[in-house]
């Protein structure tokens, strides 16, 4: 069991502090292998930072780490060369690392085995302890029971926490009580939705763009992936050897002063290959920057770049602009969580791109399914008969992303995707993915596209026949629209 041992109770560990800089008159500072170990405070954790925190926020849950020292060995009997430390600025990125690493390990215990290990110390209910708790995985294994849909398992394992702190023990497996959680892990959502509320904010005003708010609903989780989470509103992360070469190298930009208006003039506009059935160039946006679905497939809107004379208001300047439309990421119900606009959107509403960490697209094969599936496949703009040996990319918003992350599938949807370009050239194969309305959607409406939108092409509306059909690797889709051809590909 990878994970024991990882953790210690306070009590057994006293914080000491790191080696002393001094050693034998030279001056010396001393490098630090790793961290080995960490150690968390029962007592402290119970009553301050409850325990779902803990899984969700590994950041405040730890307080303290063993820390292996290279070259030095404490100059006692034991001559150990590890120290405890608690948690500082310059040990975070190893920190992150450790941290998920143990995430990861007791994902993949759930995965493997939802029985709970009890067994503390002999007069500790295995309630009790917090530490306990984290070590085997319980918040991971009542996710993972309740992705299988097994709420019986560990329906009631929040409840079960408070067993100690003078409920009676009654009504613990109540089935109805299972369905909601405790007074205290739900001020534990809304404190952490909350929190991811003011940091994801911060980014975005820094953006530019317009307010996002998230609904907690107390009785579910956060989603997968935000323990760690950066908020990027309008920009990619680049993984390594994703590069991208200087745009003013290749980019050409047009001499319009007022805004772009007459596209014979516009020199941006020169490789863009959007045309009309009379062969002649378009622009993709109206004066009031609605999209105009001009587009045809396989080709990408070119919008004003860096280098053009044209101002920020200028009308072929749009997914580029800061997101002016406010969000609300809420839960669904009963497909996770979703995202809606405050207000009421027309058609042709142009809301933002889809951001996070471009990564090459054969790196996404080795990640998990439920990672996966918060990857965006750059290929809008690749035919089906590509057969260049262009790059392919992807992108990767688990880690990294802005709302757009949690757009769910509809069969019937109201929003479509489109590539666009401003700050790099079709060729580079780098497009972002730009989201515009299809229809007027009301206020707080859920905003969803078709994630399969080749099947949906194909496929002859017939529940039935349409359920025999499901492709491997498919979800029954829970859009609960009437042409729901019953599965999603995530
Ligand atoms: C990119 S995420 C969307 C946000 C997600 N609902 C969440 O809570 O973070 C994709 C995942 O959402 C869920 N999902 C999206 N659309 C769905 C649908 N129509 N039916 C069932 N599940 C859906 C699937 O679990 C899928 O793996
Ligand atoms: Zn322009
Ligand atoms: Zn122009
Ligand atoms: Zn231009």
């Amino acid at each position: 069991m990878p994970q024991t041992g990882h953790l210690r109770q306070e009590w057994d560990t006293e914080l000491s502090p790191p080696p002393p800089e001094d050693w034998e008159s030279e001056a010396r500072e001393w490098e630090y292998v790793g961290i080995v170990g960490e150690a968390t405070d029962s007592y402290w954790m119970k009553r301050c930072v409850p325990s779902l925190l803990i899984y969700l926020h590994g950041l405040i849950s730890v307080l303290s780490y063993e820390v292996k020292w290279k070259n030095w060995q404490r100059n006692d009997a034991m001559g150990t060369n590890t120290t405890w430390q608690r948690s500082s600025v310059d040990m975070k990125d190893e920190e992150r690392f450790w941290d998920r690493e143990r995430a990861d390990e007791r994902a993949v215990e759930a995965k493997e085995s939802l029985d709970l290990k009890i067994g503390l110390e002999p007069d500790q209910p295995w309630h009790d302890d917090i530490t306990h708790e984290v070590q085997n995985a319980y918040v991971e294994k009542a996710i993972e029971s309740r992705r299988r849909g097994s709420r019986e398992y560990y329906g009631n394992w929040e409840e079960i926490v408070h067993i100690t702190e003078g409920d009676s023990d009654d009504d613990q497996h109540d089935g109805e009580s299972a369905r909601s959680a405790s007074p205290e892990i739900q001020e534990v959502q809304r404190n952490l939705c909350r929190e991811l509320q003011t940091k994801w904010n911060q980014a975005i005003r820094l953006a530019g763009a317009a307010a996002l708010d998230i609904i907690s609903s107390p009785d579910e989780q956060i989603p997968p992936g935000l323990e760690d989470f950066e908020y990027c509103e309008n920009h990619y992360v680049r993984a390594e050897g994703v590069d991208h070469p200087d745009p003013t190298a290749f980019l050409v930009g047009c001499e319009c002063h007022q805004g772009c208006k007459r596209i014979q003039s516009c020199d941006c506009q020169a490789g863009s290959d959007m045309v009309n059935e009379a062969g002649e160039r378009q622009y993709a946006y109206n004066s009031e920057h609605i999209f105009k679905f001009n587009l045809s497939p396989g080709v990408e809107v070119v919008e004003c770049n860096s280098l053009c004379n044209c101002p920020d208001t200028c009308q072929n300047r749009v997914a580029q602009r800061p997101r002016d439309v406010p969000m609300e990421v809420f839960h669904t119900g009963d497909h996770g969580w979703g995202v809606c606009a405050t207000v009421q959107l027309p058609v042709g509403k142009v809301l933002g791109i889809y951001t996070g960490n471009l990564i090459h697209r054969r790196d996404a094969e080795g990640l998990s399914e439920e990672h996966r599936s918060y990857i965006f496949d750059l290929d809008a703009h690749e035919m089906e008969d590509d057969t260049s040996n262009m790059q392919q990319y992807s992108v990767d918003s688990f880690h990294h992303g802005n709302w757009s992350r949690f757009i769910n599938h509809s069969c019937e949807p109201n929003m479509k995707v489109y590539p666009v370009i401003w700050d790099t050239v079709a060729e580079l194969n780098q497009p972002y993915l730009a989201f515009v309305t299809t229809k007027q959607v009301p206020a707080r409406t859920e905003l969803t596209i078709d994630y399969n939108p080749k099947d949906t092409a194909t496929y002859s509306y017939n529940k039935s026949k349409g359920k025999s059909r499901i492709p491997k690797g498919a979800k029954p889709c829970k859009c609960g629209t009437e042409k729901c051809r019953g599965w999603v590909t995530v």
